[in-house]
């Protein structure tokens, strides 16, 4: 059953964008629909990775990836669905394509920009992922072909009825300790972390120029305390505790945290008509690294998938350089599916609190959630 539904989700979004990729689209369809478009990093990357020139460390194009639910590798650092496809599941939208999927050329129910690596900070992995900057300059196009096909008033009407989901932060901050620190070390944290943010609310501000209305923003998570980076400390420091996390990056993410939330509530005060929902993945995810049992989990600190401790090695699948890896039977009963992502089913968690699905007593998502993006204004 669960596999003929995956069968059927896949052929729905992989070939019926491309039969009709020629055809001309009913404009109809754009009153009524709420257009859904995904920028950042791999929490949200739902394949644009598999067609740029970069390394399978950016990659998630093959098995075990995907195995729960699609029964088949898309590129989503997971083993099923992210949190963007739980989103376009509740506002009954179809799951949106990568930007550069080959055939993707049906953007009225919105198009996934994000990039696994993908920094707001150009420096970033760069040259190895699309960053925000880039991704922005995609979504441009993508505005230029609605309003060309539209019309100047249809598509503006599309621009401000639609969400814009961001995840970009975590890897900005990540990248220096995995590639060189030189360049964070050059500044100090508060500063580092205003560039970070100033480069997403400069982004922000241009979609807002081009008619959009509506943000939805999911802050950095504990980044410290992630098995990649619990094994990042262990291998840093020899006289670290098993169960420490990574403090410094701990740090910079609760410093960005502060200063997003900040900004956002700028901008709403400064843009008329800026409504956004900054949903507080941190604080969620901490509940759920110490009190996995709550939520449903056997285990809040150990991958799915992976080698070494904490399975904190990135080696998920046995492309990245290291063939040898572990994976878990039950992802999910874990809330680490790789050294840096979460399971499908720690996703669902998260994209409910988000939605602001009644299931839960307390919503982190504020002032608004999705879901009032989606339906109330
Ligand atoms: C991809 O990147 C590698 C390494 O940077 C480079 O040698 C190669 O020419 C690139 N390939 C394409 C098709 O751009
Ligand atoms: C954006 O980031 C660059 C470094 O990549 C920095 O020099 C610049 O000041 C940042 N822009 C803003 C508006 O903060």
């Amino acid at each position: 059953m669960k596999k003929l539904e995956a069968r059927v989700v896949f052929f729905v979004l992989f070939f019926l964008p491309g039969l009709f990729a020629s055809g001309s689209h009913g404009s109809k369809q754009s009153h009524h629909r709420t257009a859904f478009f995904i920028f950042g990093d791999s929490l949200l990357d739902a394949g644009n990775n598999n067609y740029i020139n970069t390394t399978t460390l950016d990659q998630a194009n093959f098995w075990p990836y995907g195995e729960t639910y699609f029964n088949f590798p898309t590129g989503r650092f997971s083993d099923g669905r992210l949190i963007s496809d739980f989103i376009a599941e509740y506002a009954n939208l179809p799951l949106i394509a990568p930007f550069l999927q080959p055939g993707n050329r049906d953007y009225y129910n919105g198009v996934n920009f994000a990039s696994a690596g993908a920094g707001a900070l150009v420096q970033t992995f760069q040259g190895s992922v699309i960053s925000l900057r880039t991704q922005a300059k995609y979504f441009e196009k993508v505005e230029r072909r609605l309003r060309k096909e539209l019309g100047r008033r249809e598509g503006k009407q599309v621009m401000s009825r639609a969400v814009y989901l961001f995840s970009i932060g975590n890897n900005d901050y990540l990248s220096p300790f995995l590639t060189s620190p030189d360049f964070l070390n050059s500044f100090s944290p508060s500063h580092y972390v205003s560039m970070v943010i100033g480069n997403f609310t400069s982004v922000v501000e241009d979609i807002y120029r081009r008619g959009g209305r509506k943000f939805g923003v999911i802050n950095c998570l504990p980044l410290g305390c992630l098995p990649g980076t619990r094994l990042l400390m262990l291998n840093s420091n020899a006289a670290a505790n098993a169960s420490e996390c990574f403090h410094q990056l701990s740090r910079l993410a609760i410093l960005h945290n502060r200063a997003l939330s900040l900004a956002l509530s700028q901008l709403s005060q400064q843009l008329r008509g800026f409504q956004y929902s900054l949903y507080d993945f941190h604080t969620d995810l901490t509940h759920r690294i110490h009190h996995p049992s709550k939520f449903g989990l056997k285990e809040g600190k150990t991958a799915c998938c992976g080698s070494g401790p904490y399975r904190g090695e990135a080696s998920c699948g046995g492309r990245r350089g290291k063939k040898q890896f572990e994976l878990c039977e039950e992802p999910n009963r874990h809330l680490f599916w790789d050294s840096y992502h979460l399971t499908e089913f720690a996703y669902k968690q998260s994209a409910a609190q988000l939605w602001g699905d009644h299931t839960f007593k307390s919503n982190t998502a504020m002032p608004y959630t999705l879901r009032d993006l989606f339906q109330r204004f």
